[in-house]
């Protein structure tokens, strides 16, 4: 009997047909390109972020290379693991409404959500209309029934009738939300409560000479931590932090975060993020590496902090990743 012939090879297996490829991300790994859902990179510069139930919204200036020149953009992120981004919207993608003046600039984008109205409200750092270059010196408010909705304009101001430039955010553990701002002509920054509707800023709460930009704020352990940049613009410097028992004060002097010839490894600060875990809390280091000339390309430094006991230290970074249940951090 003739031997059967060998069957012919197997056809390989066709995969179904692929869906949209999507990033997923096992680490942090600073001054990367940081590719979110749909794999681009991630605008959200100057950022600010806010947790609502399990999920993370990462607000920030979208410097998107397409975007329209007279127009200034905030985009919002979601997160519930702080490493892969979802891109929601862009929240605000609008021309000026400062009146006359086509320049304008909207940085450092901060969402603060009141419970006891639902709204969502926006401040940012604004400049243009009829004052040149970074002059006039203001936050603007906008408005959102939702979080990730069309944010509205107010209006513009000046908190407290105060010179206002870099902003942060800063939310207290009993929940009392305040603005970070920067003032030239009093030579330091503003720590102030929002009003109960934080449609305006109410009252100062702590204003500290030292001439810091890009402020932050974290409650650790009993202490206060507060960070800021020096002044040299997009450029960065050796970043400085005091702390104290009250967020009135009195505040300790100011010490490097990192040591300075690293000038904070390339980046500002901008944000301090607590991520409290069932065994421990972390606090993250949130800050910006500018490329001016390229700002879409503009990358991120996030560095688990070593902070306790009056201290806090940015170490060198590198790859790493945090379990959101645990709070604990592994680095790569
Ligand atoms: C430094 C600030 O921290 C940034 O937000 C931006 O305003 C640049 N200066 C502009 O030079």
């Amino acid at each position: 009997m003739p031997v059967p012939a060998l069957p012919p090879t197997l056809p390989a297996i066709v995969a179904p047909a692929a869906t949209q490829p999507t990033t997923h991300l096992s680490q942090i790994t600073p001054g990367a390109i940081w590719p979110d859902d749909r794999g681009k990179h991630i605008q959200a510069h100057g950022g600010g972020i806010i947790k609502l139930g399990d999920t993370y919204y990462w607000f920030g200036e979208d410097r998107s290379q397409d975007n329209e020149k007279d127009k200034r953009y905030v985009a919002c992120y979601t997160s519930t693991d702080l490493m892969n981004w979802t891109f929601r919207r862009q929240v605000i993608a609008q021309g000026t409404p400062l009146e006359p003046g086509k320049w304008w600039a909207l940085e450092r984008p901060k969402v603060f959500y009141n419970a006891k109205t639902r709204k969502y409200v926006m401040y940012v750092h604004i400049e243009g209309g009829d004052k040149k270059g970074y002059a006039r010196g203001e936050v603007a408010t906008y408005i959102s029934d939702t979080v990730d909705g069309d944010y509205q304009f107010i209006r513009s101001f000046r908190p407290l009738n105060l010179e206002s430039r870099d902003i942060g955010q800063f939310i207290d553990d009993d929940g009392s939300a305040y603005l970070i701002f920067e003032s030239r002509p009093t030579k330091g920054f503003y720590i102030a409560q929002l009003s109960e509707d934080y449609l305006d800023v109410a009252k100062i709460t702590c204003f500290i000479e030292s001439r810091l930009e890009g402020g932050a704020l974290v409650h650790y352990d009993g202490l206060y931590y507060v960070l800021g940049s020096h002044m040299t613009g997009w450029d960065p410097n050796p970043n400085m932090y005091a702390t104290a028992l009250k967020l009135e004060g009195p505040w300790s002097e100011f010490k490097d975060i990192a040591p300075p010839k690293a000038k904070t490894f390339g980046s500002q600060s901008t944000m301090l993020l607590k991520v409290v875990g069932n065994k421990t809390t972390s606090v993250l280091y949130i800050g910006d590496m500018w490329k001016p000339k390229t700002q879409w390309d503009s990358r991120y430094l996030w560095m688990p902090l070593e902070i306790g006991q009056g201290k806090m230290r940015l170490p060198e970074p590198r790859p790493w990743s945090i379990d959101m249940t645990t709070g604990v951090v592994s680095f790569k």
